[in-house]
């Protein structure tokens, strides 16, 4: 099998189980309940298709991971669907706490049926998500379906911590870059670092070669967040398909901003008089590149890449499965959207 034959597989795959995973909602009378989440995954509704559903990044990652260790990756394919539902379902609640209106190009859940029905429909995909990867045991032993689902939940809180101190740190006047990285180590990277150990964990992997996967899915999860900042900022919406509105006005505290602060007068000022308006989000951008924010972001970005590449060369993952892991390591780092 060629790689590319191997990604279209891995891909494919993953996006049956999910459909037979939601299948559970859809129930008589439940039909438009249903439907919010199959929407939200990009499955039907106005612009379905494959810009609508994500890069279910997670999952491909996870599921590489057992490949490249001797192990079929099937067996890990309840894992697979869990974190992509618990992504979603971060996705459906972000979008709420930020009041994003848009992702992947189309309205949020929360703006097409509201906000009591956004939140409800995010609660579904978080309880699909843990009754998913229930099903561990069809072919692995019991602790390491036990395992793995007490890492899920545990993921689970320290996205919500990330997701704590971010919501907080909108009303903070002083935060600095330590908090910052604490911050995102829960929002993003904690699911990354849970996917990469599940995938070990599900190819039955020594402890030791999961703590090398914990250290390689956390440094990735952060180089992916800086790049999403940057992307924020600096990047296309057309193909972010992200709110129309620049992160700059949202108040947010992300590390462009945090390093803007810290080196460039102007910008300093601006932002501490907030309320920025999309018409100044352009030259307030401009400024940040000429100060050097852009290049400083992307080297973090690079920093973080390396460190990850790293981990990942240590645990000498097998095959094609193990050389895509190292490809998709540094594509996630170049990618636009
Ligand atoms: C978006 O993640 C949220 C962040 C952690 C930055 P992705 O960029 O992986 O989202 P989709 O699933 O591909 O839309
Ligand atoms: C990313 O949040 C992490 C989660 C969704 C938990 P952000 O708010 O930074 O990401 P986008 O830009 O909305 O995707
Ligand atoms: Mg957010
Ligand atoms: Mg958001």
């Amino acid at each position: 099998m060629t790689k590319t034959e191997l990604l279209q597989h891995i891909r494919q795959t993953i996006e049956e189980s999910l459909k037979a995973t939601l299948l559970e909602l859809n129930q008589n009378g439940y039909e438009e309940y249903y439907s919010m989440l199959a929407y939200h995954l990009g499955w039907i509704g106005d612009g379905s298709g494959e810009k609508a559903t994500g890069k279910r990044i997670r999952p491909l990652l996870l599921l590489l991971v057992t490949a490249a260790h001797q192990a079929d990756w099937q067996v890990a394919l309840p894992s697979a669907v869990a974190v992509e539902l618990v992504h979603n379902f971060s996705l459906i609640h972000d979008d709420i706490e930020d009041n994003s209106q848009y992702r992947r190009g189309r309205l949020t859940v929360w703006s097409k049926w509201g906000l009591s029905q956004g939140v409800n429909a995010g609660d579904a995909m978080f309880t699909l998500a843990h009754l998913a990867i229930n099903k561990l045991s069809e072919h692995l032993p019991c602790d390491v379906v036990r395992q793995s689902a007490n890492l899920l939940l545990q993921t689970c809180l320290h996205l919500t911590q990330g997701q704590f101190l971010d919501i907080a740190f909108e009303h903070r006047s002083e935060v600095s870059i330590e908090d910052y990285w604490k911050m995102i180590e829960g929002k993003t990277a904690a699911l990354f670092s849970a996917c990469t150990q599940l995938g070990a964990i599900a190819a039955q992997c020594p402890p030791s070669t999961i703590k090398y996967y914990q250290n390689y899915g956390k440094a990735l999860g952060l180089a992916f967040q800086v790049v999403d900042d940057m992307l924020g900022i600096w990047g296309d919406e057309a193909m972010t398909g992200k709110s129309t509105a620049s992160d700059l006005c949202s108040g947010k505290i992300t590390l462009p901003v945090l390093l803007g602060l810290q080196n460039n007068a102007e910008f300093a000022k601006r932002w501490r008089k907030g309320n920025i308006q999309p018409s100044e989000a352009k030259y307030l951008a401009n400024l940040l590149a000429e100060e050097g924010i852009l290049a400083a972001t992307r080297e973090e970005a690079d920093r973080l890449t390396n460190l990850a590449l790293t981990e990942l060369s240590s645990v000498h993952p097998q095959g094609i499965a193990g050389e895509l892991l190292h490809e998709f390591t540094y594509q996630l780092c170049q990618r636009q959207k």
